[in-house]
């Protein structure tokens, strides 16, 4: 039987600057830049565990290529939480599932405090002109790309309150000008639509009130309009504030809800209406555009939020366990008016899901979707596969090898390339029979193995990074 849980799900990994990862294959050679990762660097504090795959505490994790070679560094975020962490041995700040044990004085004082974690391990952007590790809770973190040094905190307004935010900002076709939702949990909660622009104070589009806020991952932007699917996993405010139990367990799977859509007007910030479909839920948002009247929105969807509990790390150790399988829907919101309705672009398992945002964002001639992926012969444990779907055509293609692991596969398009998928898709992948991890680059077109460059010790199973083409990555 493999070690994957242990080897995936286990302790922190040493750091290292590594000038020259071994090499099989051949790396295209006009890639140059680098591909920054996110993600848990340990799930374990002294004795204590953390509880869930969206707990731990953040490392950054760093491959630049040149060429013929990569480079790889990896580092913990140097937040309060990863510093009282080493000092103590302890767990002390709040995460996603897992609360340190403290006193009921304490635990009112949550939401209130800056005792909610601060390691931002979920993903990372450019933004405002700086690099930011990005996490669901208000502290989002700057970081160096060049060291992965840790060099400040970045906030959407003041104060950190009872706000979220998605870890899944939008960029404008400029890449000038970035989006976000920030949920504010009140008596009467909002969802607050951000613009974020270098040099200038972050800006409130729109707001939403709401009774009972939802949990929302992500969201979804189109030419002309945002869009919240507002899943019916939703949280009593006053609960979020007495925190009695973690973050997540707050919240309360109310499938009479259904799910309506939110559309909001990009340019007025006007609501543009609601669009009710039935009860499912998501993590990710895909593409969305506009076509003739009706607003496209695709994501990965899932029948109810029990992928939420499949991912607490007592499920992810049982060898026996399946994840359930998100799958890649098509919902069409008619916008003069009436229910959403929805297509299944392809049958294959899918999270993690990634497309060429740079120029088919907003734009209804995109086609390809890459995902990680559960292989049906091998059900299972963890996502064991790359998926790449023609949403056009529901064509799969599949990366699969026995005891891999794959992590999010993040497409980098080659240089003037004409063709949608003319590029590579890059992928961190665990090795649970070698107990190692190595970066996978595939031919974006046929998915085959271009080539891999081996680390010498495993990755915990992370969650997103992005490939940053340009260097030096700051101006000098
Ligand atoms: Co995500």
């Amino acid at each position: 039987m493999s070690n994957m849980p242990e080897l995936g799900f286990g302790q922190a990994t040493p750091e290292l600057v590594l000038d020259r990862l071994p090499v099989q294959g051949s790396l295209p050679d006009w890639l140059h830049g680098t591909l920054l990762r996110n993600g848990p660097g340990t799930f374990r504090v002294g004795q204590q565990q953390y509880r869930h795959w969206f707990d731990g505490l953040a490392m950054l994790h760093k491959f630049s290529f040149g060429p013929g070679r990569v480079s790889y560094a990896n580092k913990f975020l140097a937040t309060k939480s990863y510093q009282e962490a080493q000092a103590t041995g302890r767990i002390a700040y709040s995460e996603f599932a897992t609360d340190p044990c403290r006193s009921l004085f304490g635990r009112v004082m949550a939401v209130f405090s800056p005792q909610i974690t601060d390691s931002a391990k979920v993903s990372l952007a450019r933004l405002a002109g700086q690099f930011l590790a990005l996490a669901e809770t208000p502290i989002q973190v700057a970081f160096d790309p060049e060291t992965l040094e840790t060099v400040g905190v970045f906030n959407y307004e003041p104060g950190l309150v009872g706000q979220m935010t998605t870890v899944h900002p939008h960029f404008d076709e400029a890449h000038d000008t970035a989006y976000n939702l920030v949920t504010r949990y009140h008596r009467i909660s909002h969802y607050r639509i951000y613009s974020v622009r270098p040099g200038r104070d972050n800006q409130r589009l729109a707001q939403i009130p709401t009774k009972q806020p939802a949990y929302m991952h992500s969201f979804g932007m189109s030419q002309n309009h945002f869009i919240l699917t507002e899943f019916p996993l939703v949280v009593n405010p006053l609960n979020l504030l007495l925190w009695l139990r973690p973050y997540i367990e707050n919240f309360r799977w109310q499938p009479q809800r259904g799910t309506p859509f939110w559309v909001i007007n990009r340019h007025t910030g006007q609501l543009v209406g609601r669009f009710d479909s039935d009860p499912f839920f998501a993590f990710h948002h895909v593409n969305a555009f506009e076509e003739g009247n009706e607003l496209v929105v695709d994501l990965v969807a899932y029948p109810d939020a029990s992928i939420v509990n499949a991912y607490y790390l007592n499920r992810l150790h049982d060898p026996q366990a399946e994840l359930p399988f998100g799958q890649l829907r098509r919902y069409r919101l008619p916008l003069g008016g009436g229910r959403a309705r929805y297509e299944l672009l392809s049958e294959a398992c899918m999270e993690l899901p990634r497309f060429d945002y740079e120029r088919y964002n907003t734009n209804s001639q995109y086609r390809y979707v890459y995902a990680v992926s559960v292989n049906p012969q091998q059900r299972q444990g963890f996502y064991n596969q790359l998926v790449k779907v023609d949403a056009r055509t529901g064509r799969v293609q599949t990366w699969h090898e026995t005891d891999c692991y794959p992590g999010e596969p993040v497409f980098v398009g080659s240089p003037g390339r004409v063709a949608e998928d003319d590029g590579v898709i890059l992928s961190v992948v665990l090795d649970a029979g070698q107990g190692t991890s190595f970066l996978l680059v595939l031919d974006a077109q046929s998915f085959a193995e271009r080539a891999r460059a081996t680390l010498p010790h495993p990755v915990l199973f992370g969650y997103h990074g992005d490939y940053f083409p340009a260097e030096p990555l700051l101006p000098r």
